[in-house]
């Protein structure tokens, strides 16, 4: 049964998985008896998920597995509930068959099924870039094989690059969409989603784009140069500075913030407030500046508890930074970036600037009125653009 349980979890690493049927029931009926199992690729939230349907004598039930899952249950039920599996690939169809529990012979033959359309079109619309089609930047940067396959442990990070493009190309309408597009992903790091949001704008879109990656870190500056270099990317460049002091003043279309850290999330926010930029994203890191300003007789059943106390923290810190920029000239949304299952740090603040961007009073009093709720003092992003009103 080694051979076949490698066989799933390779397919399914690789992406060559079709579908799994596991049947011949072991045992006597009973009401309570597996008679077949299923399991066929789908799409949650924009993750790639299976799902096992188990068929009993009077119910099915669903449910949605991660590819590890998926093979450690076959490996619990194959050949002691169930005798019969077929795999179902790309390269080929393989079956198990055990006559006695422990007793299995397996044979591959030639591949007689085909991807169901309806799944490889939902692939193709879930991901900009697609798995199985070389991507030079995925490739150096260690994400992908040369020949375009993910590697099994940069899986997550694949889907993180995937889900950022889907919200750069939902904002791609409110930049401009002539002549070359103005860029800054402040706190950039390794740069992954510096690189896609290049690789998007450029070969997806055709687009003529001048990005800086700014970061403290200049280790990571360097390498990210180096990347540029090796690749011969134009219309980007990475420079080693603070993000509330940028030596750059320039126009800038998009504003991107990634998982900067605490407060510096606030200095790339009033940087690109300051900037006008068009669009900001920005996705929180940690927040440490309200836990400890966190005062009220009223919170006391949350603020007793560490743990709640730096959720609330947090969740604060987003709604006024929200409630800040849209009082700044933003039209500003607060969403999820990625499945909480793969990273907590996972809300996303999607500003958009206005047009009308006169200032709106309930604002403003709705973040004086949370501000004297929690007993907050200090709020670094209102401080920062106290000066700035909407031009
Ligand atoms: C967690 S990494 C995120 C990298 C990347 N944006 C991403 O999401 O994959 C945070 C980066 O922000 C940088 N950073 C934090 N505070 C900064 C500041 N005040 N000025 C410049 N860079 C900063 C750090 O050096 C680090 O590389």
């Amino acid at each position: 049964m080694d051979n076949f349980l490698t066989a799933l979890s390779t397919s399914l690493a690789e992406g060559t998985f079709i579908s799994l049927t596991l049947s011949k029931p072991r045992g006597p009926h009973t009401d309570d008896r597996i008679k077949r199992e299923t399991v066929r690729p789908v799409e949650v939230r924009g993750q790639s998920r299976y799902q096992l349907t188990r068929q009993y004598p009077q119910r099915e039930t669903h449910e949605n597995l991660d590819a590890d899952e998926v093979v450690r249950r076959v490996s619990l039920g194959l050949g002691s509930v169930l005798k019969h599996a077929h795999l179902f690939t790309t390269d080929s169809d393989i079956a198990a068959r055990s006559n006695q529990p422990g007793d299995y012979r397996v044979s591959v033959s030639p591949p007689s099924k085909r991807v169901p359309s309806s799944v490889a079109h939902d692939r193709k619309k879930q991901h900009l870039i697609s798995e199985g089609r070389p991507c030079p930047f995925l490739h150096e940067l260690g994400v992908m094989s040369a020949d375009g396959r993910v590697h099994r442990a940069k899986q997550d990070k694949f889907r993180q690059i995937n889900r950022f493009l889907e919200f750069v190309e939902d904002v791609i309408p409110h930049l401009p969409s002539e002549g070359p597009l103005d860029v800054v992903d402040f706190g950039c790091g390794l740069s992954y989603l510096t690189f896609a949001l290049h690789h998007l704008l450029t070969v997806i879109h055709s687009r003529e784009v001048r990005i800086l990656g700014i970061d403290q870190n200049a280790h990571v500056i360097d390498r990210c140069n180096q990347t540029c270099k090796t690749l011969k990317l134009q219309g980007i460049e990475f420079t080693a500075e603070a993000i509330d002091a940028p030596s750059t003043s320039r126009k800038v279309h998009l504003a991107v913030a990634l998982h900067a850290c605490d407060t510096a999330t606030d200095d790339a926010l009033a940087q690109a407030v300051r900037w006008q930029a068009d669009v900001i994203l920005a996705a929180p890191c940690c927040q440490h500046e309200l836990a400890p300003q966190l005062e009220s007789d009223a919170l006391t059943l949350l603020t007793r508890h560490g743990i709640l106390k730096e959720r609330l923290a947090a969740m604060s810190t987003d709604a006024l930074r929200a409630a800040v920029l849209e009082q700044a000239g933003y039209r500003t949304q607060v969403i999820e970036f990625i499945d909480t299952e793969h990273t907590p740090k996972n809300l996303l603040l999607r500003a958009i600037r206005r047009k009308d961007n006169t200032p709106n009073a309930q604002h403003m009093t709705h973040i004086e009125e949370l501000k004297t709720l929690l007993g907050i003092k200090h709020l670094r992003l209102a401080t920062l653009l106290g000066n700035h009103s909407p031009e």
